[in-house]
């Protein structure tokens, strides 16, 4: 027997191996004594076997193997260069093991294979990270890798995962553990809407607080595959990879993306802070970027492919006005864009529109003291570009595919479009005083190709090192390339194209079981929703911005006297806030009112916090119900505060000791029994300080 184990503060994973075999996950859980034997915990993990099996229960190794009968989906599927199955059978080679850190290699001296597996745990944030990778000594075609295969708790009686359309991301499914498997394939090419890949697999009774999780994510933007699978003796087990057969060539050498995992015992929080704090202290890049994180101003759905430079201007005096400290140029300056038909990869100024170019443009907003942005769409091309006339075969896929908004996508494997696009993206970067790019990807990929997000993270990764000063935005239709791998090349992501505060609510909810406030765009939309029609009042729509990284994209021209006090003040906050609650931690709160949707932010030292109460409806019940807080000191007296008093509205007739100004309570008692909050109408929020004392 073979065993190897990680520890921290709050999960202990143990890996076992029999003789020469393939090392199986044997514990993965709450941290064991260190006196539990490893070679003890992988004897007592052995099932039993009965009538109707095989003699022995076949390993759910780290790369389930067919070849020793096991009975669910094999952790690996290859074929030889002329197409004949390959059997892999691994035999352990050698092992490096370091503080934190593990790498398992094995060897397939027959079919000439080595399969490495990798896991590291990083003590700080929590998060565990693993990957597989491939080697051979000759081509092989890859039909599925996934990276090192983990078991799914048989105390767990349902699944959550992730699915969501445009202006409709993150929403979450609760699936029951069945016999056979829950099987989820992206294969559209990009992270993509439909298939966030993530997957919290929770014990009973788990809820946002309380309870045992462990989470997944595949940090991978070209489309992914998930297996979570119930074999016959009852044992489960968690897969994720690329999309299968994403590679056309034979290749010697194959490797997933990282998987990053972590188990929780205080609920789906525990899992939320680990990635939080991981996305943005470990996988975002902010060497160079801009801190504090400085409001935005996007002028997409103000004046849309419209572009007058003086109208533009106007637009940016007054979103200096209201507070913002960034205005970024949407979709519409280049080539001949006046609608999405046409000119996309015509990376240009568009003399029509700009005859003196964009430096008039920018040096005004310069002069207001905001920073300047631009979109780019560089990964494709619509077929009315001069760039398609030129090179009709630079684009991906047939001429009769169908297409998506009237483009296609650029053939990103070729070196020459990759030359092409950064050129044209670099001269305009070189040439103006530009910190940072919305980078769009708007249609999903006629076939899926991994060559095509290698050929990305390469453009992506180039245009970083020439110019390191330029953040990015990842943007796809709203929420369409979301995941740890493109996080880690840039700063934001365009969560939804949706800006109607109470869609939004749900969505920046859930997302936050992966994503830090740092990270996620909100912007203050327009006093009618462009994309729902709904029409929602500017306190809400400005509080629900200042949850996250704050933004304005409505045309400051539509406000009125009060909208623009409101805004200004809530802006103003925000940016008093900004320096504690892009750190903080976003806790989701358990509400007792299905119309509310409530999250505290907490400081990292817990001294203070702030909770956002949003009511998406109506209530049931006529009284709102107490909310309970989480994560603070039981034994501490907490001052609590209501930061937008002035809301309540004249049908709040009762005694809510809020409304008359700070109120002290324990945090056993916010807990235990929590905060009564004034009535208030649907489609409103409440703003609740909290002040350790
Ligand atoms: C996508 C984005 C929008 C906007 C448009 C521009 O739909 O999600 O925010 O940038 O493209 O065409």
């Amino acid at each position: 027997m073979k065993s190897w184990r990680l520890d921290d503060a709050r999960q202990t994973l143990v890996l076992a191996a029999k003789r020469e075999r393939l090392a199986e996950v044997v514990y993965w859980g709450p941290p064991l004594p260190a006196s539990d034997d490893p070679d003890a915990l992988a004897a007592a993990d052995m099932l039993d076997v009965t009538g109707g099996m095989l003699d022995e229960n076949p390993d759910l190794s780290i790369c389930p193997e067919a070849v020793r009968t096991f009975p669910g989906q094999p952790g690996l599927i290859i074929r030889g260069p002329g197409g004949t199955s390959i059997l892999p059978k691994f035999c352990y080679a050698f092992e490096t093991v370091e503080k934190n850190a593990l790498t398992l290699t094995y060897r397939d001296e027959d079919n000439k294979l080595t399969y490495t597996a990798y896991f590291s745990l990083d003590p700080d944030t929590h998060v565990l990270t693993a990957r597989s990778v491939i080697d051979t000594d000759s081509p092989v075609h890859l039909h599925w890798l996934s990276a090192p295969v983990m078991p799914g708790a048989q105390h767990s009686d349902e699944m959550i995962d992730v699915s969501g359309r445009w202006c409709g991301e993150f929403q979450l499914n609760h699936i029951p553990w069945t016999p056979g498997a829950r099987f989820r394939e992206n294969r559209t090419g990009r992270t993509g809407h439909e298939h966030f890949p993530g997957l919290i697999v929770t014990s009973r009774g788990t809820t946002n607080t309380q309870g045992e999780a462990w989470a997944f994510h595949y940090g991978w933007s070209g489309g992914h595959r998930m297996v979570a699978e119930e074999l016959p003796d009852g044992r489960r087990q968690v897969q994720f990879g690329h999309a299968t057969g994403l590679t056309s060539e034979p290749a010697t050498k194959f490797e997933t993306a990282p998987l990053y995992m972590t188990y929780s015992s205080t609920g789906l929080n525990g899992c939320a802070v680990a990635f939080q704090r991981h996305t943005r202290d470990r996988i975002v890049d902010w060497s160079g970027a801009k801190n504090p994180r400085p409001v935005h101003y996007n002028c997409w759905e103000a004046v849309y492919f419209d572009h007058q430079p003086e109208v533009l201007k106007d637009i940016a005096s007054q979103a200096a006005a209201l507070g913002a400290e960034r205005f970024v140029l949407d979709d519409g300056w280049f080539g001949t864009r006046d609608d999405d038909t046409r000119a996309l990869s015509d990376w240009e100024v568009d003399p029509r529109k700009f005859p003196d170019g964009l430096t008039p443009l920018i040096d005004h907003i310069h002069g207001l003291g905001m920073s300047f942005g631009i979109w780019f769409e560089p990964e494709m091309i619509n077929p009315d570009s001069d760039l398609y006339r030129l090179h009709p075969d630079w684009a991906m896929g047939g001429e009769d595919q169908v297409l998506g908004r009237y483009q296609m996508a650029l053939d990103m494997s070729k070196p020459q479009v990759r030359d092409h696009i950064f050129e044209c993206m670099a001269a305009i970067l070189a040439a103006h005083d530009i910190d940072y790019i919305k980078w769009d990807h708007n249609r999903v990929l006629p076939y899926p190709d991994q060559s095509q997000t290698h050929g990305s993270y390469a453009l992506i990764d180039r245009l970083r090192d020439a110019f390191p000063k330029v953040e990015i935005e990842s943007c796809a239709s709203g929420g369409g390339r979301i995941d740890f791998g493109i996080l880690s090349r840039t700063h934001r992501v365009w969560l939804s194209d949706s800006n109607d505060a109470l869609e939004r609510l749900p969505m920046q909810h859930n997302a936050a079981l992966f994503l830090p406030a740092a990270v996620t765009g909100s912007h203050v939309g327009p006093r009618i929703s462009h994309t729902s029609g709904r029409h929602l009042d500017i306190r809400v729509r400005a509080w629900v911005a200042a949850q996250r990284h704050m933004g304005f994209e409505m045309d400051p021209r539509e406000l009125d006297e009060e909208e623009t006090e409101v805004l200004t003040r809530v802006t103003r906050w925000w940016k008093d806030n900004r320096d504690w609650m892009l750190a903080a931690d976003i806790l989701r709160l358990e509400s007792s009112d299905a119309s509310v949707v409530a999250e505290q932010h907490q400081s990292r030292d817990g001294a203070r916090f702030v909770a956002f109460v949003g009511k998406r409806d109506t209530s049931d019940q006529i009284a709102p119900r107490p909310l309970r807080m989480t994560g603070l000191d039981p034994d501490a007296l907490y001052s609590i505060d209501l930061a937008n008093r002035d809301d309540v509205v004249r049908l709040s007739r009762g005694q809510v000791a809020l409304k008359d100004g700070p109120i002290k309570l324990s945090g056993r008692y916010l807990m235990a029994k929590g905060l009564a909050l004034p009535w208030s109408y649907p489609g409103t929020i409440w703003v609740v300080e909290g002040q350790r004392l």
